[in-house]
C-alpha cells in the first residue's frame, strides 16, 4: 500500500520480514529488510526504483491499484542490482515504451540481467529532469557505492535525496521513518550494513561525501532503498558515514578463533583475561567463528583497533573455518588495524606462522610474533597467555 513520504512523494515498496540472508547467503539479515520504491506525482509521474524479483508481481499489482500504470512518465533506476530492478520486467510488460533514466553502467547491468532493449536514457552527475510544478530531479553518480552503476537522485523543492543503497540498513519495519524505530536496532543494522557492504569502498565514499556536501543541496529527507527513511536529522547518517569511512575504530579488541579440543579456546579466554587486566576500559569480545555469524563478526572487527586470531595447527596449516573467514576479511580491505595470532599445536606447529602471513596479506599490521602452545595449555601456559593479552593491550 502507498504511504505518503512528503507532499506528492509516496513509498510504494515492499517490507520483507522473512529475509534472513541477502546476496545469496553472503550476508545475514536477522531483522529482514525492505525494498523501497518511491512514486512522485507532480505534473509528471515518476517511479524511483522497484523491488526484488520475488515480489515483482505483487509490486506491479499494488502499484496498479494506486495509479494507472500508463500514467507513469519516467522510471528512475538508481542501481541495477536485482533487489531494486527486479520488478522492471513485470512492470515493463504493461508500459514497454516508458523511458528509464539511469547511469551508463546501469544500462549494461539491466541489459545483462534482463536482455531487454528498453527505452534507456543515460544520465550523469548534474543532469536534471523537469517533472513540473517547479520541481526537478538532479542525478548524482555514486560509482562503486557499491556497484559501478549506482547513482542517487535528488528532488528539488521537497529536498529529498533518494540515495539507493547508501545510508540503508537491512531492517524490516512497518514504520517508515528513522525516528519511529528502536534507535539501537537502527544503529546496529546501519553499522553492520556499512561494515559488510561499504567498507571496501571507504576511500571512494570519502570523496563522494565531500562531493555531495559541496553541491550544497538542502537535504530534508534521505530516502534510502533499504530500511528506514531518514527524516529526523537526516545528516546524522551522513556524519556517521564520514566517521566510518575514515578507517573507523573504537577502543575494542576482538578475538576470533576456532578450536579442535578446546586448547586454542582456552588460550583465547586467557588472552582476553590479560587484556582486561591490563586495560579495564577496552572492550574485549571473543568469537568462535565456527559458532558465530560471520557478518556479525565482521562488524565487530570493523569496530576494533586490534584483532587477535587463533587456530590450532591442522595438517601443517590452520583450521579451514579460520582460513575461509580470513579470506572474507581480506575482501573488506580494512585499514588501520593491529593484529596478532595464537594457537595450540601437537606436532609441527605452523598455525601461528600461517595466521601471521594471512593477516598481513589481509592488510593488518601484525604487531607480534604470536603465541603458540604445545599440546593443551597447563597453568604455566595459561599464565603466559594472560601475559600475552596484557602485552597486546598495552601496545
Ligand atoms: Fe540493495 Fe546493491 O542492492
Amino acid at each position: 500500500m502507498k504511504k505518503q513520504v512528503k507532499n506528492n512523494v509516496s513509498w510504494v515498496g515492499k517490507v520483507d520480514w522473512e529475509l534472513r540472508s541477502f546476496h545469496g547467503d553472503e550476508l545475514s539479515t536477522h531483522n529482514g529488510s525492505t525494498y523501497n520504491s518511491y512514486l512522485i506525482e507532480e505534473e509528471k509521474t515518476v517511479l524511483i526504483d522497484t523491488v526484488w524479483l520475488p515480489f515483482a508481481e505483487e509490486f506491479v499489482e499494488n502499484l496498479a491499484q494506486e495509479i494507472e500504470l500508463s500514467k507513469i512518465d519516467y522510471i528512475i533506476i538508481n542501481h541495477g542490482e536485482v533487489d531494486h530492478s527486479g520488478a522492471l520486467p513485470a512492470l515493463m510488460k504493461h508500459i514497454p515504451d516508458t523511458p528509464i533514466y539511469c547511469s551508463a553502467n546501469a544500462v549494461k547491468s539491466l541489459k545483462g540481467q534482463y536482455h531487454k532493449d528498453w527505452n534507456f536514457n543515460i544520465v550523469k552527475t548534474g543532469d536534471t529532469l523537469d517533472i513540473g510544478n517547479g520541481k526537478s530531479l538532479v542525478f548524482v553518480e555514486m560509482r562503486m557505492l557499491h556497484w559501478p552503476d549506482s547513482m542517487a537522485t535528488y528532488l528539488t523543492e521537497d529536498n529529498i535525496l533518494f540515495s539507493n543503497d547508501a545510508f540503508g540498513q537491512h531492517f524490516a519495519t512497518e514504520e517508515l521513518y528513522n525516528d519511529l524505530v528502536d534507535q539501537c536496532d537502527l544503529y546496529n543494522e546501519s553499522i553492520k550494513y556499512y561494515a559488510n557492504i561499504l567498507t571496501p569502498f571507504s576511500a571512494v565514499l570519502r570523496k563522494k561525501l565531500n562531493e555531495i556536501i559541496a553541491l550544497n543541496l538542502p537535504i530534508d529527507i534521505i530516502a534510502t532503498s533499504h530500511g528506514v527513511i531518514w527524516r529526523d536529522n537526516p545528516m546524522q547518517i551522513v556524519e556517521n558515514y564520514s566517521k566510518w569511512a575514515d578507517d573507523y575504530q573504537e577502543n575494542q579488541i576482538t578475538i576470533v578463533y576456532d578450536t579442535m579440543w578446546k586448547g586454542t579456546k582456552r588460550l583465547a579466554e586467557k588472552i582476553a583475561e590479560g587484556i582486561s587486566l591490563e586495560d579495564s576500559d577496552v572492550v574485549v569480545k571473543l568469537y568462535n567463528i565456527a559458532k558465530s555469524d560471520g557478518n556479525d563478526v565482521i562488524t565487530e572487527i570493523f569496530k576494533s583497533k586490534t584483532v587477535i586470531m587463533g587456530s590450532p595447527t591442522v595438517g601443517n596449516d590452520i583450521i579451514h573455518t579460520m582460513k575461509g573467514f580470513i579470506h572474507y576479511v581480506k575482501s573488506m580491505k580494512f585499514k588501520n588495524k593491529n593484529a596478532a595470532a595464537f594457537g595450540c599445536y601437537g606436532w609441527s606447529g605452523e598455525g601461528v606462522k600461517v595466521l601471521n602471513g594471512l593477516m598481513k596479506d589481509a592488510g593488518f599490521e601484525v604487531v607480534s610474533e604470536g603465541f603458540e602452545n604445545l599440546w593443551n595449555p597447563d597453568l604455566d601456559a595459561e599464565n603466559k597467555a594472560i601475559e600475552y593479552g596484557r602485552k597486546l593491550a598495552a601496545l
